[in-house]
C-alpha cells in the first residue's frame, strides 16, 4: 500500500543562511513522512522559518501569524511551526503569545523535528530551543527549495561570536563553528553533477573558518580554492566578510582563480572610527579603507557592496557625514541600508540609550540611500562599453524573449535570449544600464 506523505509548506525570513537551513529541514522531512509543497493552501504542515534581525522583521511574522490564524480556523488539522532566530530568540513565550503555534525549533534543533511533529500529531506543543556546540548538518543533502537548478547556496560555517554590540544573531546562532571541508566540497561537486553552475558559500564570517586536521589547519583561503577547482565552470562566491579578518592570502586566491567571482560583501556598518567602537566591530575606517585598496590593489575591477546602520547609539551628525564620506570614497557597488532597532538583550541594548530620534534616523537613512543609488548608476555607467562573461540565470521578469544573468562582480544583466538557455556562460557587450541593471547584446 502506498502511503501517501504529509505536505509541508516552508516559508522563509531573513538571510540566506536561513534559505539554507529551510533546505536542510525540507531534506530531513523529506526522509520522514513529509514532503515539500508549493502550494500553502494544500499543506498539512505549515513551518516559518524566521529572522529576528530588526524589530521590523519580527513584526511581519507576527502579521503572518495573524494570517495563518485564519485558515487554521478553516481546517482544525493544520499544524503550524515557528523555526529560525525568532524561535529561538522567544522560546516558550511564544507558545504564550501566539495560541495557535504547535511547534518552535531554533537553528540547532532541526534533527529532532520528526520527532517533535509525532509530538504534535498526539495533540500536544513541542519545543527544541537548545543550541549546539558541534551541530553543522554536514551529512545532509539539502532539498533545493524554489531553485533555478542554476544558484545554490552552501553553508560552511554557522553561529557567530564576533558580539557586535547591536546584533542578535550570536544569541539566536550560538558559537561559532565550521564544517568539515569534505562534506563541503562533496556538495559542491554534486550540485556542479546536477547541472547548478554557482555556488556561495555561507556563513556570518567566513573569514574565520577553521577546520583541523591530523594537526594540519585549513583555513577559508585554502577551502574556497578546493571548492574552486570542483571545476572551472563552476563560479563560487561567499558571504559574508567581516573587515577585520579579510587577508591578503584570501585577496591572493581570488584574484588566481578566474571561477572565483570578483565581488566582496565587506559589510562597513559605519564611515566613523568612534562610532565602529561603540558598535564593538574591531576595526577602524582606515583598516577599513587599506583593505578596500588592498582588494583594488589585488583585483581592478572587483565590485564591493556593504551594509549601513544609519542612528546607531549615539551617532552625531559628523558621524554621519563621515559615512556619507567613506561611501563616496569608497564608492559602492550596492548596499543594504537599515535603520538601528534596538534588540532585547543585545550589549546596546543594555550599556547604551537608543538616543537618536526617529525622525533624525529616517532623514539619515534617506541620504545614505540616495546616495548609494548615485553611486550604484555611476558604477553601472563605467560597464557600458565593456564587455563581460554572463551566467545565465532565467528568463527577465519583463520579457519571456529576454534572459538575465550575472557577471562574475555580481550585477545583473538583462539581454536578449537567441539560442541561450540558463545555465549558459554568454560574452555580453554592455550597451546601457538603469541604477539595479545593466543591458547589453550577446557578442
Ligand atoms: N555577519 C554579517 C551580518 C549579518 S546581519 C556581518 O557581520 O557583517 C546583516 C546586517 O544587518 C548587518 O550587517 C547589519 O548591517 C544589519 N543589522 C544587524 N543588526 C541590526 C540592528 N540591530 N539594527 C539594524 N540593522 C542591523
Ligand atoms: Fe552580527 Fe557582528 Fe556576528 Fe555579523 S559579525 S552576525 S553583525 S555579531
Ligand atoms: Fe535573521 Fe537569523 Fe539571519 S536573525 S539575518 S535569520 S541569522
Amino acid at each position: 500500500m502506498i502511503v501517501e506523505k504529509k505536505k509541508v509548506y516552508i516559508e522563509t525570513y531573513g538571510c540566506q543562511m536561513n534559505f539554507s537551513d529551510s533546505e536542510i529541514v525540507g531534506a530531513i522531512l523529506q526522509e520522514h513522512d513529509y514532503e515539500p509543497t508549493i502550494d500553502m493552501k494544500a499543506a498539512d504542515l505549515i513551518l516559518m522559518n524566521t529572522c529576528s534581525i530588526r524589530d521590523n522583521a519580527e513584526q511581519r511574522v507576527r502579521k503572518r501569524l495573524n494570517e495563518l490564524h485564519s485558515l487554521k480556523r478553516k481546517n482544525n488539522s493544520l499544524k503550524i511551526g515557528l523555526l529560525g532566530c525568532m524561535a529561538e530568540r522567544l522560546k516558550e513565550k511564544l507558545l504564550e503569545e501566539e495560541k495557535h503555534i504547535d511547534l518552535i525549533v531554533g537553528p540547532d534543533g532541526y534533527r529532532s523535528l520528526p520527532q517533535l511533529l509525532e509530538q504534535v500529531d498526539s495533540g500536544q506543543k513541542a519545543i527544541n530551543t537548545l543550541l549546539s556546540v558541534d551541530e553543522t548538518y554536514a551529512d545532509i543533502n539539502p532539498v533545493r527549495l524554489g531553485s533555478n537548478g542554476v544558484n545554490a547556496f552552501i553553508s560552511i560555517m554557522r553561529g557567530c561570536e564576533n558580539y557586535c554590540a547591536y546584533c542578535v544573531v550570536p544569541y539566536t546562532r550560538g558559537k561559532e563553528r565550521s564544517r568539515n571541508p569534505n562534506s563541503i566540497v562533496r556538495e559542491a561537486s554534486s550540485l556542479y553533477e546536477q547541472g547548478f553552475r554557482e555556488m556561495t558559500l555561507l556563513g556570518q564570517n567566513v573569514n574565520s573558518y577553521r577546520w583541523e586536521e591530523n594537526g594540519l589547519p585549513l583555513e577559508f583561503p585554502g577551502l574556497l580554492e578546493e571548492v574552486a577547482r570542483v571545476n572551472p565552470l563552476l563560479r563560487v562566491r561567499f558571504a559574508t566578510s567581516h573587515p577585520k579578518d579579510l587577508s591578503d592570502d584570501l585577496l591572493v586566491v581570488m584574484a588566481t582563480y578566474p571561477n572565483i567571482c570578483k565581488s566582496i560583501h565587506l559589510p562597513v556598518q559605519s564611515g566613523s572610527s568612534r562610532v565602529l567602537k561603540l558598535m564593538h566591530r574591531n576595526y577602524s575606517r582606515e583598516w577599513y579603507m587599506e583593505r578596500v585598496e588592498a582588494i583594488r590593489r589585488y583585483m581592478p575591477g572587483c565590485t564591493i557592496t556593504t551594509d549601513i546602520i544609519a542612528g546607531f547609539c549615539g551617532e552625531t551628525e559628523g558621524d554621519h557625514q563621515e559615512t556619507l564620506s567613506l561611501m563616496r570614497w569608497a564608492a559602492f557597488d550596492y548596499a543594504y541600508m537599515f535603520k538601528y532597532s534596538e534588540r532585547p538583550n543585545t550589549l546596546a541594548a543594555k550599556k547604551y540609550s537608543d538616543d537618536v530620534a526617529e525622525e533624525v534616523k529616517s532623514r539619515r537613512l534617506e541620504e545614505i540611500i540616495a546616495l548609494q543609488q548615485d553611486l550604484s548608476l555611476s558604477g553601472n555607467r563605467k560597464d557600458i562599453g565593456k564587455d563581460f562573461e554572463v551566467l545565465t540565470e532565467g528568463f527577465s521578469r519583463r520579457s519571456m524573449d529576454d534572459l538575465y544573468g550575472r557577471t562574475s562582480q555580481n550585477k545583473v544583466v538583462v539581454f536578449a535570449k537567441g539560442s541561450h538557455k540558463p545555465g549558459d556562460y554568454v560574452k555580453i557587450r554592455i550597451n546601457g544600464c538603469s541604477g539595479a541593471t545593466l543591458k547589453g547584446i550577446c557578442l
